[in-house]
Formats: C-alpha cells, sequence, structure tokens
C-alpha cells in the first residue's frame, strides 16, 4: 500500500489531519488500532476555543456544531463560596468558546471521511514507523489479522500519548519535559439538565470540582480525586454528595441537580513536552507530542491547531516543493504548546488542593482568585489564554 501521507491514529488530530490534507488535494491514509463505534464513544474535551470553531466552520465541519452546540461568553469561578463571572467576549474584543463535545467532532470528522472518498482504516494497529530519515518512510500494521506495510512519502503521527509515534524518533534526538500531579479528575457523564448556564471552575476546602455540559438534558462533570483512584471507590451517591459540598455557596443559593450517571472515567493529571515535535519525514501532533492536565481545557484544541500548521506545511510542499512550512512546524507548534502548558499549569495550580501543600498555599490560591474576580487586566489574561490566543 502506498500514499502521499500516512497518518497514525484517528483522534480529532489524525482526522482532522486528513480532512483538510483532502482540501488541499493531498491523499493520506489514517490507521486506527480501535473499532469505529470506540472512537465515537470516547467521552473527553468538551471546550472548543474561537479560533479552532472558526476553523472547523472554514473548512465545512460547523453546521451541526452551529446548531447543536453552545456559544459560551464565560465562566463562573466560585471559591470561598461564592461565584465570580469572568466575561470572555468583554474582556478579549470578541471571543467567546462553544461547547461542542470531541465526540461529536470525532463523529462528524470519520463521517466526512468516509463521505469524501477517505482511506480510514479502523482496527489497523501500527507497530513500526522506519526510515524517518529516508524519502520513504513505512509504517508496519496489522490488519484483519495480516501484517502490512504503508510507504509514505510523510508519516504523522497522530497516535495519542500512549502511542508509537514519539518512540519512534531516535532518543538522541529527543527531548522531554515532564510534571506529574498528585491528583487525577473523576469525570462522570449524568442524565440531568446543566445546572448552571455557563462551566462553572469551583475552589474548595475540599479540591476543586468542575461542572460542564454536553446538551440541554446531559450534564458533565469533574471532581479532583488523588492520583490512582479506582472509580469502583466513588458510588453514585458519594459523587452526588461530594459534588453538591464543593460547589455550595454560602448562602445557600443553588442546588446541584443529579440524575442517572451513563459514564464515569479517571483522567490523570500530567503536563508533557516533546521537542522536536519532528525527525526527517516524522512529524507528531497532538497528544503524541504534548499534553497538558485538562484544567485549561487544552488538549483536543492544541491537537486541531498543530495539524492546521501542518496541513499547511505539506500543501506548500505538495504544490510547489516549498518546505519553509514543515521546517518551521516544530519550532512554530511549540511556541503555542508552551503557552498552553504554562496556562494549563497556572489554571491547575490554582484550583487544586495540593495533597502536600500548606495553608499557606491556600491562602495565595485564594488571594489569586480575588485578585481575577477585582482586577481586570488580570481576568483578562485568564480569558485570553482560555479562548485561544490567535497568534503565538
Ligand atoms: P487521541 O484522541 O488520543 O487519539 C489518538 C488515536 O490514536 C486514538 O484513537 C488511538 O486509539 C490511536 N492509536 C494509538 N496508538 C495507535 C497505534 N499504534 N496504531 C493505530 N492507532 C493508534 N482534554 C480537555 O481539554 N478536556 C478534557 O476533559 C479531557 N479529558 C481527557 C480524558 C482522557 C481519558 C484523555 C486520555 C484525554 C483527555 N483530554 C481532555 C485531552 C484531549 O482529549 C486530547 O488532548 C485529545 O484527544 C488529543 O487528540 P489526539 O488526536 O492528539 O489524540
Ligand atoms: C470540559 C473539560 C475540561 O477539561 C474543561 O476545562 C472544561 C470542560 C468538558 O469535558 O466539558
Amino acid at each position: 500500500m502506498r500514499t502521499p501521507v500516512g497518518i497514525v491514529g484517528a483522534g480529532p488530530a489524525g482526522l482532522f489531519l486528513s480532512h483538510l490534507l483532502h482540501l488541499h488535494g493531498i491523499e493520506s491514509v489514517v490507521l486506527e488500532r480501535r473499532d469505529r463505534a470506540y472512537c465515537e464513544r470516547r467521552q473527553r474535551a468538551g471546550v472548543v476555543e474561537h479560533g479552532v470553531a472558526e476553523a472547523l466552520r472554514a473548512t465545512g465541519l460547523g453546521e451541526r456544531m452551529d446548531r447543536e452546540g453552545f456559544v459560551h461568553e464565560g465562566i463562573e469561578l466560585r471559591f470561598d463560596g461564592r461565584g465570580h463571572r469572568v466575561d470572555f467576549p468583554a474582556l478579549t474584543g470578541g471571543r467567546n468558546v462553544l461547547i461542542w463535545a470531541q465526540t461529536e467532532i470525532v463523529k462528524d470528522l470519520i463521517a466526512r471521511r468516509l463521505a469524501d472518498g477517505g482511506q480510514v482504516l479502523f482496527e489497523a494497529e501500527a507497530t513500526a514507523i522506519e526510515g524517518a530519515e529516508t524519502e520513504r518512510p513505512r509504517i508496519r500494521f496489522t490488519h484483519g489479522g495480516a501484517e502490512e506495510v504503508l510507504e509514505c512519502d510523510y508519516v504523522v503521527a497522530c497516535d495519542g500519548f500512549h502511542g508509537i509515534g514519539r518512540a519512534s524518533l531516535p532518543a538522541a534526538v529527543v527531548r522531554t519535559f515532564e510534571k506529574v500531579y498528585p491528583f487525577a479528575w473523576l469525570g462522570i457523564l449524568a442524565d440531568v439538565a446543566p445546572s448552571c448556564d455557563e462551566l462553572i471552575y469551583a475552589h474548595s476546602d475540599r479540591g476543586f470540582a468542575l461542572h460542564s455540559m454536553r446538551s440541554e438534558t446531559v450534564s458533565r462533570l469533574y471532581l479532583q480525586v488523588p492520583a490512582g483512584t479506582d472509580p469502583a471507590e466513588w458510588s453514585d451517591d458519594r459523587i452526588w454528595s461530594e459534588l453538591a459540598a464543593r460547589f455550595a455557596l454560602r448562602d445557600g443559593g443553588w442546588t446541584l441537580g443529579q440524575g442517572p450517571i451513563t459514564d464515569k472515567g479517571i483522567t490523570p493529571m500530567r503536563s508533557f513536552v516533546t521537542e522536536p515535535m519532528r525527525h526527517g519525514r516524522l512529524f507528531l501532533a497532538g497528544d503524541a507530542a504534548h499534553i497538558v492536565p485538562p484544567t485549561g481545557a487544552k488538549g483536543l484544541n492544541l491537537a486541531m491547531r498543530d495539524v492546521l500548521l501542518l496541513a499547511e506545511g505539506l500543501r506548500a510542499w505538495f504544490a510547489k516543493g516549498d518546505a519553509a512550512g514543515l521546517d518551521a512546524y516544530s519550532a512554530t507548534a511549540l511556541r503555542r504548546v508552551w503557552r498552553a502548558e504554562h496556562f494549563s499549569y497556572w489554571m491547575t495550580t490554582l484550583l487544586h488542593l495540593d495533597p502536600e501543600g500548606s495553608e499557606f498555599d491556600r491562602r495565595l490560591q485564594i488571594s489569586h482568585l480575588e485578585h481575577i474576580a477585582a482586577c481586570e487586566p488580570a481576568a483578562a489574561a485568564l480569558a485570553e489564554n482560555y479562548t485561544g490566543l490567535p497568534a503565538v
């Protein structure tokens, strides 16, 4: 089998890249080790930055998003038993975010790729990437019990944190940077109307909680739990009463609606960056290259931004033999990556209870949150980063 661009992974990065290349008249093959239903069901992110939503619209993927997603013009920071709204458009010159689940983006991308005659091979597991330093890199993969080889001009590993892409870069050329946090998120999906119109990021003495949503009848909620927590330790009743306690307002003027929990999962919290994001004709994009803790809602957005950049570089190369975009990809992507790494770290340490921290640390957090609530430039820094910086 042969293709100009071989893509490992049918997450948002791999699928969007394949779609963008198709729009530029460049063929690709996407290899995905899981089946289609699994990819479409996997619960993950829910916030789409302003600029990424615009890119989805500009490439023909905005219709259902604009019909069924929610435009959010702010978030609530809840701390010390009170809520404070951060108004995005007022602080950023008009930017907002969309609440539109990663599962829906993936469903639309798969449907669109297949409708456009794209090749997305499910249950096709890449086992090795070879020849990155040659003009004909190859992906070895297994599909339907057979061992196969995909010959490519370029290989893009969009295979997430646990894929083979990153490990295929020679150790001598790669540096990685990592921070692991001593807590995780327990995330639930529940059949209950959201108890808020905008997301609530809550700091409390009991730990962090986040109220998000998927539709008018489905809520998505997260609780800070110790790293290594087994979700079986958390009965539905325990989850609801802990959430209610963490979101409680001092004046008691708010109640959390409860409903049947339909999905429960743990997200470990980690910051991770690989440099460079390219070796020869092998490129890394999305979680394969970098991980952020989810507090700033940046993981999905970074993945989409990487491939927007890479698709442009590949377009210039295939159309005109111009390698400038490909040569600049790693350094350009890493500037945005590090900005998002800082913002995600900042949001995480601002809002979570550090199990090794002291009362001094907690007082600093409250002081910082009060500063954001009272001081417009401080709130603007949050809003600028959250809605997505247009150019970094
Ligand atoms: P992925 O979505 O991970 O896709 C990689 C794909 O590659 C997968 O489909 C995988 O099956 C496939 N693959 C892996 N190895 C191979 C192989 N050898 N051969 C073929 N295919 C392979 N971000 C937020 O902003 N908010 C959140 O709440 C949030 N929650 C998350 C929860 C979890 C459990 C995880 C893991 C991530 C979460 N994220 C969240 C991060 C966000 O979902 C990711 O940043 C986003 O999925 C990155 O997209 P991607 O396409 O780079 O990688
Ligand atoms: C969601 C996830 C996040 O990490 C976040 O910061 C906000 C919302 C969500 O899944 O809806």
